[in-house]
């Protein structure tokens, strides 16, 4: 069940552009791989959607792109400040795949310590836009880097159970060449637990509530 918790900042550390917030999670339940955690940003009225990144024993942790006012108020914390949260939120990863195979760009990256961790360090392809991007692969195990102008795409192995999160226009590449993917999809999300109808998408003609019915969804 999710749970809303004021919670203590126990670290905050740059990685690449990118920041690991952790938070002491008390009695907070880390969820499954690809679920998402609403974090109160401070200054800012509407809470913003974050994956589980890591989850161990005592904390949880995000990894933050700092690329408006909520992620950048969110980054700025510091160690004993305290922090809103509620979660975990929304459908996670199956994890009952066969020859997993994580598939990632960017801040997409985010789900997948903790998704690795707990399919046991499956192999990774993660596409970065520069190397300073990519310093955050250092998180996730068994990871091949490819960098732009390359796409992750164009390196993705045969026959393996892919799990992708990443921009929308890799996840639609993704989904072309693995109709068996699962895929973690973003929108603007104001609740994250369906009262807003602020993260309808349409995917395949279909009204969806992402918070609800995802992120995580079938690529066919
Ligand atoms: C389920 C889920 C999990 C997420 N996990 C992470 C994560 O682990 N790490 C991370 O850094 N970010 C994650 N995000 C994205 C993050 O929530 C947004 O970047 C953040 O809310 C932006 O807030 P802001 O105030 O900093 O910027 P804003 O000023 O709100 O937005 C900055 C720019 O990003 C666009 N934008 C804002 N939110 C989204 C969104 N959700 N999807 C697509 N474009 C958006 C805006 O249109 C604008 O162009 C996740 C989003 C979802 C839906
Ligand atoms: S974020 Fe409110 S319904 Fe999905």
């Amino acid at each position: 069940m999710p749970k809303r918790e004021a919670r203590r900042v126990a670290g905050s550390e740059q990685v690449g552009p990118y920041t690991l917030l952790r938070v002491e999670r008390g009695g907070l339940d880390p969820g499954v791989p690809g679920q998402f955690f609403m974090l109160e940003a401070p200054g800012r009225l509407l809470p913003r959607p974050m994956s589980v990144c890591l989850a161990p024993r005592g904390e949880l942790a995000f990894l933050i792109d700092p690329v408006g006012p909520g992620t950048r108020a969110l980054c700025a914390l510091q160690p004993g400040g305290r922090i809103g949260v509620f979660g975990p939120l929304g459908n996670g990863f199956r994890l009952d795949v066969e020859r997993p195979l994580l598939v990632g760009g960017g801040i997409g990256v985010a789900p997948f310590p903790y998704l690795s961790q707990r399919l046991g360090g499956p192999r990774a392809v993660l596409g970065f836009r520069s190397a300073w991007h990519a310093e955050a692969a250092v998180l996730v195990p068994n990871a091949e880097v490819v960098l732009e102008p390359a796409y992750v795409t164009e390196a993705l192995p045969a026959a393996h159970g892919v799990l992708a999160c990443g921009p929308e226009p890799m996840l639609e590449a993704v989904r072309r060449l693995t109709p068996h993917a699962q895929l973690a999809w973003e929108a603007p999300m104001a609740c994250g637990y369906g009262a807003c109808y602020g993260c309808v998408v349409e995917i395949d003609g279909a009204l969806r509530r992402l918070c609800v019915e995802g992120p995580v969804l079938a690529a066919a």
